[in-house]
């Protein structure tokens, strides 16, 4: 519930948020309940996540200000939707399926912003990103049961930091105190040791040998 709490803590009041994959639709719920959009959308590319999320909000008697739909991401999505998205949130897919459904969205994406929350591949997204002149205006990393990096993008006509060790662990991460930050590193200790870039990086091989240190 904290990563859906931080997401909704970064929208502003607006008209309406897409979420793609909203499954029980607990974002919607904390999105209208502190009335920051006026209409969500939810869009599921199965039924029983969309009808669990129905039931959810007509629980809380929120489903009249609820558009739910069965759709494969935002592919063909303003021929069912005619409310157009201030915010669209993709959150708990893989970064590779988040850049898949980016890939597929004719939205005009520059008055929208993004809100994404990969459950892994946070690298292939940002890349994704970074090739498709999307820039990263916020950044936060959270821990849940495990990390989490959330990321608020706009499209811009800009190509922005592509060095490896921004892919995987972003731009404010190093602003995270050293406790956290090592932690960070002990979960992305795999990803490291896979990276040639970053396994000789020398920053890196001084933080595995102290995290080797610590068992
Ligand atoms: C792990 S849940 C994440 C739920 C919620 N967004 C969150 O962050 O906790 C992922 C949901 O995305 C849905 N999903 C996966 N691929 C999708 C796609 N291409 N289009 C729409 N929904 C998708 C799944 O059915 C599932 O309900």
């Amino acid at each position: 519930m904290k990563r859906i709490k931080t997401i909704a803590s970064l929208i502003r009041p607006c008209q309406c948020v897409y979420d793609v994959g909203s499954d029980h639709a607990f974002l919607s719920i904390l999105i209208l309940k502190n009335k920051l959009a006026k209409h969500v959308v939810n869009i599921e590319n199965k039924i029983n996540p969309l009808n669990n999320g129905k039931k959810n909000l007509q629980r809380h008697n929120l489903i009249d200000k609820t558009t739910n739909i069965i759709n494969n991401g935002l592919k063909n999505i303003t021929k069912k939707v005619k409310i157009k998205p201030n915010y669209i949130v993709i959150s708990g897919l893989g970064g590779r399926t988040i850049t898949e459904i980016l890939k597929t969205c004719h939205l005009m994406k520059k008055n929208i912003v993004f809100i994404f929350c990969p459950n892994l591949q946070t690298n292939i997204l940002r890349k994704w990103l970074n090739e498709n002149k999307f820039s990263i205006e916020k950044e936060q990393t959270i821990f849940s049961k495990k990390f989490y990096q959330i990321i608020v993008a706009k499209q811009k006509n800009i190509k922005a930091n592509d060095n490896e060790e921004y892919l995987y662990f972003g731009q404010k991460n190093k602003q995270l105190d050293l406790v956290t930050w090592k932690k960070y590193l002990c979960f992305n200790k795999k990803m490291i040791m896979n990276s040639k870039k970053l396994l000789y990086n020398k920053q890196y091989q001084k933080m595995l040998k102290e995290i080797a240190s610590w068992k």
